[in-house]
């Protein structure tokens, strides 16, 4: 009977087959697009939850008092005027305190502001040169946050031959207080104009007339409400806060290499840092190795980068897991990913992070790879010339449907005429620290600000003798299959053809006098 035997395993075999080729029809009918294999489908998995996870906004303006003393210890005390907290006058009422200024005052006042194009401290430090690297933040509300990062610089040796650039999509007079206390080096602000805060009852804010995200076509196209026929890739209708952050990122650019008077001639650095970062002391050292480094084995490095997530330093592990999924059917790996995530919400120890020892050693390593959005948008760094090929392909960053403007950017790289993909050179002991990873998620968690601060602090002071090397050696990687990846679809948030023509405006300005106001 062993033929028997065997045609029955075989038909169980076809049978099987089947199911599992059934089960990819189904899935792939109701996910409507799915790639051809499956780790790319985890890869995507993967990436739209990074990014949704990275919830880039709070509602309300953070600006705890909880530094601990543990934290305050390793900070010089001549610096702890940047970490106090005024209290706000609490015997005033509500509405004081909250809205001191109405719609149109903090417009006018934004104006102002931007038409100024105030230098604060530019005659303690000199007037900015052609080659003065200009270090711009983008700063919300996280005030906490910004204090630390403030604290770090303050800290970076040469910092006083930068100019700091601090944008702002929301105007607040403690945040501008903190900025305009600064000290040590020169200091601008400019403001996003046309933020949720400004607008919150039209575009680019939320206009009541908006179709709901959630809402179908035909309910949209019977509500008539605004551009109803321009869902995005998933179907959804936009989302004002989450589209603030590329608009935000994209005119701060502009702004800076098309728009101020100060940088007319400027053909210099300009390094990208938010609000929620923390620097070490030698990253302005490290940027002119990274930079001679470039000039001499990779001109065509056309970004550097001063940093990786602390949540990339897991990335090695979290890779290993999906090997080790690789082995399992599509749907189990499917249930492994979501179950890891579910994990992950729940297990409040996760963003512990470690970091390899020998990132920081005598000779430090920096890498020449292909540049890829979510791993290399942090401390990114790069000039006027690499700005105006930007520039020239603004389309493909404007037009593309997704709203995280690290994405746009990737797509932009991989569809340039001609060229290829950006390559960028990064330091492999990072130099930028993403101190934001436990905002308001986390706070019931123990994970707070000061934790993971003073987990930065500690690691600085453990390598301290490793920072300011006198050379680094250059690697040449290919970079694994995620840099690679060719974007096949967006994370959508940006089909509404009013953000795209926002996008594209704004590189329609042309450069802008300061305007000399004096005060009375
Ligand atoms: C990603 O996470 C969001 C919520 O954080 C969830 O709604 C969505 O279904 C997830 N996407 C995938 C593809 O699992
Ligand atoms: C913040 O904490 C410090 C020390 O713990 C205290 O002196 C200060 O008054 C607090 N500020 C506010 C606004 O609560
Ligand atoms: C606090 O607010 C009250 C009422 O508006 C005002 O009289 C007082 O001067 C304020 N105090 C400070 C320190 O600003
Ligand atoms: C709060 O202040 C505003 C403006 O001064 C005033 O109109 C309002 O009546 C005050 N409310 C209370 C509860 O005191
Ligand atoms: C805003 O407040 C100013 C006074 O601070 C007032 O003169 C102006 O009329 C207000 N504007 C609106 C639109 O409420
Ligand atoms: C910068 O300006 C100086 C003099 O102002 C000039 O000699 C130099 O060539 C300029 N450098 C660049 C890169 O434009
Ligand atoms: C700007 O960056 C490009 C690419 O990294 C480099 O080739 C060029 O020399 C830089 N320009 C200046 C003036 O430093
Ligand atoms: C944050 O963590 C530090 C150190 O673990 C702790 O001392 C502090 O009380 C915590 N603060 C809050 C608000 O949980
Ligand atoms: C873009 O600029 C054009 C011309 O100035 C203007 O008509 C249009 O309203 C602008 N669009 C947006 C979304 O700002």
């Amino acid at each position: 009977m062993p033929r028997l035997k065997y045609a029955s395993i075989l038909r169980v075999l076809l049978i099987l087959g089947l199911f599992c080729v059934w089960v990819q029809i189904m899935l792939s009918a109701t996910n409507g697009a799915l790639d051809k294999d499956g780790d790319n489908i985890l890869a995507d998995i993967l990436q739209t939850n990074l990014t949704n996870n990275e919830e880039p906004f709070t509602e309300e303006l953070m600006n705890s008092n909880e530094t601990s003393e543990q934290v305050l210890a390793l900070v010089p005390p001549e610096l702890h005027k940047y970490l106090t907290v005024h209290p706000r006058n609490s015997s005033a009422n509500a509405t004081e305190r909250y809205s001191p200024k109405n719609v149109s005052d903090i417009l006018r006042a934004v104006q102002r502001v931007n038409g100024a194009q105030t230098i604060y401290n530019e005659d303690l430090f000199g007037p900015v040169q052609n080659d003065t690297i200009i270090i711009a933040i983008q700063v919300h509300t996280r005030l906490t946050y910004l204090r630390h990062l403030i604290v770090s610089l303050a800290q970076a040796k040469d910092i006083d031959r930068t100019l700091l650039i601090f944008s702002h999509d929301y105007y607040d007079e403690e945040i501008n207080n903190l900025v305009r206390s600064i000290d040590f080096t020169k200091v601008m602000q400019i403001f996003y104009p046309y933020s949720v805060q400004t607008h919150p009852l039209e575009f680019p804010g939320m206009d009541p007339n908006d179709c709901p995200r959630d809402a179908k076509l035909e309910q949209a196209l019977k509500l008539k409400c605004n551009n109803a026929l321009h869902p995005d890739l998933h179907g959804h209708y936009r989302e004002a806060k989450y589209a603030q952050t590329k608009h935000h990122w994209w005119w701060k650019a502009n702004r800076i290499f098309n728009q101020l008077q100060c940088t007319a001639s400027h053909t210099g650095m300009v390094v990208f840092l938010e609000e929620d970062h923390y620097v070490a002391e030698d990253f302005i050292h490290i940027l002119s190795l990274l930079r001679t480094t470039a000039d001499k084995t990779c001109p065509q490095c056309e970004i550097l980068c001063l940093g990786t997530y602390l949540k990339t330093y897991q990335y090695h592990s979290t890779s290993d897991k999906r090997k080790k999924h690789l082995t399992l059917n599509y749907i189990q790996q499917v249930r492994a990913i979501s179950e890891e995530r579910r994990k992950r919400q729940h297990d409040t120890q996760t963003w512990n992070y470690q970091v390899y020892p020998n990132l920081y050693a005598n000779t430090q390593k920096v890498e020449i790879t292909p540049w890829h959005s979510s791993m290399h948008n942090m401390g990114m760094v790069f000039n006027r010339t690499v700005w105006t090929n930007i520039l020239e392909l603004q389309e493909q960053f404007c037009a593309y449907d997704d709203y995280n403007w690290d994405y746009s950017l990737l797509h932009l790289s991989q569809n340039r005429p001609g060229r290829e993909k950006f390559k960028v050179i990064l330091c492999k002991g990072p130099r930028v620290f993403h101190i934001g990873e436990c905002g308001f998620h986390h706070k019931k968690s123990n994970c707070n600000a000061s934790t993971v601060i003073s987990k930065v602090q500690k690691l600085l002071q453990d390598a301290k003798s490793y920072l300011f090397p006198a050379r680094v050696t250059a690697t040449i990687s290919a970079g694994g299959a995620k840099h690679n990846k060719k974007l096949i679809k967006g994370n959508g948030g940006w089909g509404d053809l009013r953000d795209q023509e926002l996008c594209t405006n704004m590189t329609r300005v042309e450069r802008q006098m300061r305007k000399y106001i004096y005060y009375t």
